[in-house]
């Protein structure tokens, strides 16, 4: 009945809360976790990775490369003309990975797809001339062993590519190339996070962070050499980009309000026990803990009757972009909702406490996903405190930030609980850095190699 309906959302809105305190907990965790991995690496702690990148953009690089990002669901190649005046523009072409390229053989059909790049543009050098020199985002976690070179440390966002983890990526690429006779060499490789930050530091010299909240979710920044202490390079001085892969903070637990939902859902994934926060953030799973929680309601016979449909009962029918839509749905009918559950997921027929029950489900959720990014962008900002006494920028991108409704807007207004009001209000600048790792690894290519243009 509806007591015990009201009840169950009762008792499910508690679990998807996460209160200020709960926040402040999660900073605490934050700042130990990076500290340890500053210190070492360590399975418990976040990775911290240091990038090799260590030049801040100054906006007047100038020149045209090559770029490849590699994304959790696109490929872009790009031709990118930094002007050398804080503006840039890029000619590119994007390929949906395919299933079969993230399970198997990712890396000759990115050969492939640069191959039809160069050929479509007409960039083929002629014979004799020397290959392409290019900048390349890789968007997975990488040691990186140098600027141009790094062993994959897990695959993620469901790519499961064999033979690859441990092994260098650029190699990998580089020998994908060889094979398919693409005459590109990589010259740098970077992280999306780091490809972020220096899209917007070319554009915005006051950016300290670049954030992806994506299909996945994680972030860079930029951290004093001094800091870095598990740093083995001979120069300390100055500072580096730090790639944090914050997905894999708190994988034990501890301190996450984690549900059974999420549980259900690490469970049956191939990296069960492996990036959960990024789990409880990012475009490819809230869609998938929303069907698991909807789902928990239908087996008890609270809404659809206690019907589901084989389109909701398979894993990750629900996609993140039918949340965007039922979250915003604000008609009185809810015929948004409506169209998503019955005509999209083939559920039958709906009733208004249905959709409602729905929307409402969805938007906890939601919430949590916010809650939480704004809890680890104000970790990593706290962590740098002195940086908040001049305005700052921080380089944003990924389709939660661009799509999910009022992103933006409740990230400002949940950091003000924690950076402060005064910081947030008239200091903190957060800007979409829109296909923001292409520029920035061309950006990063640039600094390596500077007296090569294509
Ligand atoms: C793109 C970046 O714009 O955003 C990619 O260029 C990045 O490198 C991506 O991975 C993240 O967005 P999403 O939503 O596709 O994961
Ligand atoms: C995953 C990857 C990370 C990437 C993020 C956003 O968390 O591990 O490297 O930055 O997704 O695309």
């Amino acid at each position: 009945g509806s007591k015990e309906l009201n009840e169950n959302l009762k008792s499910m809105a508690a679990s998807f809360a996460v209160t200020d305190d709960k926040i402040r907990e999660i900073i605490i965790g934050f700042h130990e976790s990076m500290k340890t991995g500053l210190d070492h690496d360590d399975d418990n702690a976040l990775p911290m990775i240091p990038t090799f990148v260590r030049g801040r953009p100054t906006g007047k690089e100038k020149g045209t490369y090559l770029a490849l990002d590699l994304g959790g669901t696109n490929l872009r190649v790009c031709q990118v003309t930094l002007n050398g005046d804080t503006t840039y523009s890029l000619v590119q072409q994007k390929f949906t990975i395919t299933q079969e390229a993230k399970e198997s053989h990712l890396w000759d059909f990115i050969a492939e797809c640069v191959g039809v790049f160069l050929e479509e543009h007409g960039l083929i050098p002629a014979p004799g001339e020397r290959t392409i020199p290019c900048g390349y985002t890789f968007s997975f976690p990488i040691f990186q062993t140098s600027i141009s070179s790094g062993n994959l440390s897990m695959w993620n966002k469901s790519f499961t590519v064999p033979n690859s983890v441990g092994r260098d990526v650029v190699n990998l690429t580089q020998s994908a190339f060889q094979r398919h006779h693409v005459p590109v060499e990589v010259v740098a490789v970077l992280n999306d996070t780091v490809g972020t930050l220096m899209t917007s530091g070319y554009s915005h010299p006051d950016t300290q962070m670049g954030i992806i909240f994506g299909t996945g979710t994680n972030a860079a920044y930029w951290e004093r050499m001094e800091n870095i202490s598990k740093w083995k390079g001979e120069d300390r001085t100055g500072e580096m980009v730090v790639n944090l892969e914050w997905g894999a903070f708190d994988n034990a637990t501890r301190v996450l309000p984690y549900t059974m939902h999420d549980n259900k859902l690490n469970r049956k994934s191939p990296n069960h026990g492996l990036q959960v926060f990024e789990k409880m953030i990012s475009g490819l799973f809230l869609g998938e803990v929303a069907r698991n929680a909807i789902l928990s309601l239908v087996d008890q016979r609270l809404v659809f009757e206690g019907q589901s449909s084989e389109i909701m009962n398979k894993s990750y029918t629900f996609d993140t972009a039918y949340m965007s839509q039922i979250v915003a749905d604000d008609s009185s009918d809810l015929h948004v909702v409506k169209t998503v559950l019955e005509s999209t997921l083939d559920i039958l027929p709906t009733t208004l406490t249905d959709r409602l029950v729905v929307k409402n489900v969805c938007g906890m959720i939601g919430t949590r996903g916010v809650r939480l990014s704004a809890a680890a962008m104000s970790a990593v900002l706290l962590a740098r405190p002195e940086l908040m006494e001049s305005e700052i920028s921080v380089g944003i991108d990924g389709s939660m930030y661009q799509f999910y409704p009022n992103f933006e807007q409740d990230l400002y207004k949940v950091s003000r609980v924690f950076l402060g009001e005064d910081f947030v209000d008239n200091r903190l600048k957060l800007h979409l850095a829109k296909d923001g790792s292409g520029v920035g690894a061309a950006i990063v290519a640039m600094t390596v190699d500077r007296d090569r243009s294509i």
